[in-house]
């Protein structure tokens, strides 16, 4: 699979079977996403890889606190819902009632119902893989920029090798879990998680279709002369 392929057929995984994942395979993905470009090859990422007893021990930590609410991250991933401004907070809108509504049936007003398909981002929607990604504290926001990069190489890397994955932020509201269970120090701040496995395509949120913007609605081409604004 070229670049291109594993660009158009990676989309976000929310039900997978339980085929384990040989571990020489969840290294090459690795190794290929730390071919990812960085601030000077600075390379500010470390990644938690967790399967079997470890994962299990992890979910369950999860789960619990999820359940009583014992939020807590280290830096605002996203906004709370309310503070979305437009346009982000419609396509936000129009991605839940994609998989709510049009992937799993469930209505806007049906909380619980929601609640519960959320919830499942703590078990890492059943992949036998899961991984936490953080970066070091200093220097901050580009360690950000270059953990996005690789998330994004370890999504293709592991789509080219037929392989499914889901980013999720949603972990990191539960820092304090992750933290104790992987013995992450304080210095790495926790970026985001994901799911990785072998895709279940009759789970019912396979059919959740996202789509995406033209062109034009983002790009500004500047090739003539009269827009030269300098002095
Ligand atoms: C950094 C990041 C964090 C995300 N966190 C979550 C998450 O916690 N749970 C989830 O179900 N999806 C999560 N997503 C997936 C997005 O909802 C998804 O990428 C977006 O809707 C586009 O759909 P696609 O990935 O299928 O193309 C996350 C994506 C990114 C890039």
């Amino acid at each position: 699979m070229d670049v291109a392929e594993a660009l158009a057929r990676r989309r976000s995984c929310r039900g997978y079977l339980p085929t384990a994942v040989p571990g020489e395979v969840v290294e090459r993905v690795l190794a290929l996403a730390s071919r990812s470009a960085s601030n000077s090859n600075s390379q500010p990422w470390q990644v938690h890889v967790v399967t079997g007893a470890a994962k299990r021990r992890l979910t369950e930590d999860l789960l619990a606190a999820y359940d009583t609410n014992e939020r807590g991250r280290d830096y605002d991933y996203q906004p709370p819902a309310e503070d979305w401004p437009e346009p982000f907070r419609g396509r936000r809108r129009d991605f839940g009632d994609r998989l709510y509504g049009g992937a799993l049936g469930i209505g806007r007003e049906d909380g619980d119902r929601r609640a519960a398909h959320h919830r499942r981002n703590y078990d890492f929607f059943g992949a036998p893989v899961g991984m936490i990604l953080t970066v070091s504290r200093r220097p901050r926001q580009g360690a950000l920029v270059d953990a996005g990069l690789f998330l994004q190489s370890l999504m293709l890397a592991a789509r080219a090798e037929g392989l499914d994955t889901c980013a999720q932020a949603s972990l990191i509201d539960f820092s304090a879990v992750l933290r104790r269970n992987l013995r992450i120090p304080d210095e790495q701040l926790i970026v985001c998680g994901l799911s990785l496995g072998y895709g279940d395509r009759d789970h019912l949120t396979a059919r959740c279709r996202t789509a995406r913007l033209p062109l034009s609605s983002f790009v500004t081409f500047h090739d003539g002369e009269d827009e030269y604004c300098g002095a």
